[in-house]
């Protein structure tokens, strides 16, 4: 990708108010789409996401003293500056330099920095906002480039581009949400045509080829889903859930097996020394939760310990749903979703885009009922897809509105677009035309744009 987002003009006329800044560069992070695999990121298990051709381009500059200063050509986005220093404070949830902020405070203190360099940042960008296309963590990887090639430290030599997403992946909760290292991975190491499955702790990526003849669109069921804003303790409540039942499965083996295990993560059932299988696991989650679903006092005493201490040290401020916390339906859709990541794989390796297909539809399930991270608007979204001939439909990221994606022979790409934008967007929403929907064309992976290619 050679050249930028960021209009020439915008580029001479920022570099000129400048005075001869040591460094200038431009870089750029696209958006991402998890074709399945989904909420297992946090909990150790496997994701199946590719990047996409909507993305994030940054021009950045040195600037004489300690300010980062932003700016954006969304004026939703208003100019905003902080200074650089040891100690950088969160702003207000849901503001947008929280995510700067993020990666400038892991960048700090992973390479020790002490001179507190500031600059500027420009924003500029295609990629829609709070729909699931990971425009956080965009935001996020591009600030981070950013501010590693102003401190002259040279991506692939003295950070790599998995250690880079375990960093940032880590640095983003500082903007408040708990979430997995998926998005930051993908952005990284994702590549044109091809699917990125990534397994964590320590992060591996494997890049496969994407069916030829069969394509993925994404439709915008056009609700907002900002994981900072009004979503930011639905999104969390589901890594909560899921460390309490780590917790009462680490207490529970070591009261029947072994004082000694330790469990950090769901994963660490299957990959740890325990080496249970995917099917043991799901036995092992029937057995300990008799019920669906668990009141806190009940959780506290699975766990030992007070509903005071659960509250504090867990559930923070997650409110008890009324008929008690689903944590066996949260294991269940987590071990399984990880079993259909894995035969997505082999069907993307197989070219047997029919079970891709399906396991789509059975993931999609599976985010509704165990999950519950669906809304009436996918639930009638991806209804239609079908009808209009998906061989698989399903929510993409982290749910509660945001996008679906959508398996589609590449014949009948044209009419599935007709007939969705008809049941879908006209008749279902009363809109006048379709609103993000598209085919999900892959990119490459975030990196810098060379300035040479760039007129001003
Ligand atoms: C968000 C998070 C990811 C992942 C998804 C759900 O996008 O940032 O880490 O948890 O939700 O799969």
């Amino acid at each position: 990708m050679s050249t930028t987002l960021i209009a020439p003009e915008k580029i001479s006329t920022l570099l000129k108010s400048m005075r001869t800044p040591s460094v200038v560069g431009v870089c750029r992070a696209p958006g991402r789409v998890n074709l399945i695999g989904e909420h297992t990121d946090y909990n150790g298990f496997s994701v199946l996401p590719i990047t996409i051709k909507k993305e994030i381009h940054a021009l950045f500059f040195s600037r004489n003293d300690h300010i980062i200063s932003l700016s954006n050509d969304n004026p939703q986005f208003s100019p905003v500056s902080f200074i650089n220093s040891e100690h950088i404070a969160p702003s207000a949830t849901g503001a947008w330099e929280n995510y700067v902020k993020s990666a400038v405070v892991a960048i700090n203190k992973k390479f020790n920095v002490k001179d507190y360099p500031g600059f500027h940042i420009h924003i500029s960008s295609d990629l829609p906002i709070a729909s699931g296309l990971s425009s956080s963590s965009a935001l996020v990887i591009t600030s981070a480039l950013a501010y590693l090639k102003i401190l002259g430290i040279e991506l692939n030599k003295k950070i790599s581009r998995p250690e880079l997403s375990e960093l940032m992946a880590e640095a983003e909760h500082f903007v408040g949400t708990r979430g997995g290292g998926m998005d930051q991975t993908v952005i990284l190491n994702g590549g044109e045509n091809y699917a990125c499955k990534i397994d964590f702790f320590p992060i591996k990526t494997q890049l496969i080829p994407l069916f030829e003849d069969f394509i993925f669109v994404v439709c915008d069921s056009t609700i907002r889903a900002p994981k900072t804003g009004s979503c930011l303790s639905k999104y969390n409540s589901g890594p909560i859930m899921c460390s309490i039942a780590t917790a009462i499965f680490e207490r529970y083996l070591q009261e029947k097996i072994d004082k000694s295990i330790k469990i950090q993560r769901l994963s660490d059932l299957w990959s740890g020394d325990l080496c249970l299988t995917l099917k043991e696991i799901l036995e092992l989650n029937n057995t300990i939760f008799t019920k669906e679903t668990l009141t806190s006092r009940e959780i506290a005493n699975l766990l030992n310990i007070s509903p005071t201490h659960l509250r504090e040290k867990w559930l923070k401020e997650i409110e008890e749903p009324p008929n008690g916390f689903p944590l066996k339906a949260k294991v269940r859709h987590v071990i399984t979703e990880h079993s259909r990541v894995e035969l997505c794989r082999d069907a993307l390796i197989a070219n047997n885009p029919y079970t891709f297909g399906q396991l789509m539809n059975e993931s999609h399930k599976s985010c509704a009922k165990d999950y519950e991270i669906s809304t009436p608007e996918l639930e009638m979204l991806t209804k239609i897809a079908r009808k209009a001939g998906a061989i698989g439909s399903r929510l993409t990221g982290a749910g509660f509105g945001g996008c679906t994606i959508n398996l589609i022979p590449k014949e009948n790409v044209e009419k599935f677009m007709e007939e969705v934008e008809k049941e879908y967007y006209r008749k279902y929403l009363g809109l006048s035309s379709a609103k993000g929907m598209f085919i999900a064309e892959t990119a490459d992976p975030a990196d810098y744009i060379k300035l040479e290619h760039i007129k001003t």
